[in-house]
């Protein structure tokens, strides 16, 4: 029996259940407080509030440690492909070789997408952001895809809706980048698996097909895996509130790409490259930067540097750590840049500054110079964040419908005016 939380307000004490999870931590379940006492809770950036029960992803900051499914990180990262770690967060279990067969069927048979999305693609300025062109393709599957806006869909209409989402963001991706670079669109072919599909339609010239550096698809499927799912972050609570209202998945799934493109948040891959490029041009003088972040008067921050929940090291940090330096080994790249990022880490590792306050390299750091060395350029980093994170974003969807949880609505405490008379305009 676990024990109940008390909580006095003036002569009054109420019991507020406890609640367990499998992995040992605690929370008090305050769903009846409101009504039980007139009272809400504050909680600004929701640093302690839990908004789900979930079965998808553990992590724990202090540890450092992150679980898809129970599977840990390190061992996913090592032996499965991005598809497994898609198929295993969205249906709970790793697939049978049957299933997996079925699964990459089912995806390389929806991978196309409208040929009158094309006008989107061509409607966008070449210079525009890749986050925002993403954002709105992806919502603009809904009017392709009707069915997906019928409220209890049966479980098989739901599945083709997660499938074609799952299957069409790659060729979304891909032609976002050519569109980018005035080069035709390559065709997805369905002979490819997931991810050699996604390089080839990126990196391929016209029809015709390169051979994709195995090295290159094993690297993708790292990153594309490490970025598969963070639990509660803001894009996953976004894609969770805005399906809670029932809107249908592209909906959701695109608000999520909107939440994951602030630098705060998936930005910070390309503000990482961004500034590492800048402190490169200044000379690489990373104490003088050091410095700067500091400085409270500064509003420079070392991007890729600090993580709301990991306070002791990010798992993920360490598996792309080692991921770059072999890839960068591999392809024969010496990138400066990466040299400055290392010298970086060292300092501010040692610094008083950055210990007291447990900041440490994210998954960010790392990423975008992978991505660099494999030739993306730096504003396609988040997107390419988001079509690694999009599995995800399904799962705890998915789980958000089959909990039948209620729309989100959280509460305020209000601080404006209060009762104030309409004067008319000439008196203002
Ligand atoms: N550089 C310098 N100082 C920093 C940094 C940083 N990158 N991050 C946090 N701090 C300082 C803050 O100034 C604050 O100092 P103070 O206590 O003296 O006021 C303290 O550390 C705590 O910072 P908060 O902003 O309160 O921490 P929070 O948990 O709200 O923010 C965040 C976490 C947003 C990730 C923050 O560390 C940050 O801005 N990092 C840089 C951006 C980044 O890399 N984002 C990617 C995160 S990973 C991801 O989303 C995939």
């Amino acid at each position: 029996m676990l024990e109940t939380a008390q909580l006095k307000i003036g002569d009054k004490t109420y019991d507020l259940p406890v609640i367990e999870g499998s992995e040992g931590e605690k929370a008090i379940d305050i769903s009846k407080l409101r009504d039980q006492t007139g009272y809400v809770t504050l909680d600004i950036g929701y640093k302690n509030t839990g908004a789900t029960q979930s079965a998808i992803t553990f992590l724990d900051g202090e540890l450092g440690i992150l679980k898809y499914r129970g599977y840990p990180i390190e061992q996913l990262a090592a032996k499965s492909s991005f598809i497994e770690v898609a198929y295993l967060l969205i249906y709970g279990e790793l697939p049978t070789e049957e299933q997996l067969k079925a699964f990459n069927f089912d995806l390389s048979h929806h991978t196309l997408v409208h040929e009158d999305m094309k006008k989107f693609f061509d409607g966008f300025p070449s210079k525009s952001h890749p986050m925002g062109q993403l954002s709105s393709l992806v919502c603009s599957l809904s009017a392709f895809y009707p069915e997906s806006l019928k409220q209890n869909q049966t479980p098989e209409e739901l599945n083709l809706s997660i499938i074609k989402v799952l299957a069409k963001m790659p060729t979304i991706v891909s032609w976002i980048y050519k569109k980018s670079l005035g080069h035709p669109y390559i065709y997805p072919q369905n002979k490819y698996d997931y991810v050699t599909n996604f390089l080839n339609m990126t990196f391929g010239q016209r029809t015709e097909v390169v051979d994709i550096d195995p090295v290159i698809v094993s690297a993708m499927n790292t990153l594309l895996i490490l970025h598969a799912d963070h639990e509660q972050n803001c894009s996953t609570s976004t894609v969770r509130i805005v399906g809670s209202s029932a809107s249908n998945i592209y909906a959701s799934v695109s608000a999520g790409i909107s939440a994951l493109w602030g630098p705060l948040h998936g930005g910070a891959n390309q503000e990482v490259i961004e500034m590492l490029q800048k402190i490169q041009e200044d000379g690489g003088d990373t104490d003088k930067w050091i410095a700067k972040a500091k400085d409270k008067n500064d509003p420079f921050r070392l991007m890729g540097f600090g993580h709301r929940v990991y306070k002791n090291f990010d798992p993920r940090a360490k598996i792309i750590k080692k991921a770059c330096d072999d890839i960068l080994e591999k392809l024969g790249i010496d990138d400066e840049v990466l040299e400055i990022a290392k010298k970086l880490e060292e300092v501010a590792l040692k610094d008083p500054y950055f210990i007291e306050r447990k900041l440490y390299p994210n998954v960010d750091f790392y990423s975008g110079i992978i991505y660099r060395a494999l030739g993306f350029p730096t504003d396609m980093f988040t997107v390419l964040f988001a079509l690694g994170r999009l599995p995800g974003w399904i799962a705890q969807w998915k789980e958000m419908k089959e909990h039948k949880e209620p729309i989100g609505r959280p509460r305020q405490i209000y601080t404006g005016a209060t009762n104030r008379d309409y004067t008319d305009i000439k008196n203002r």
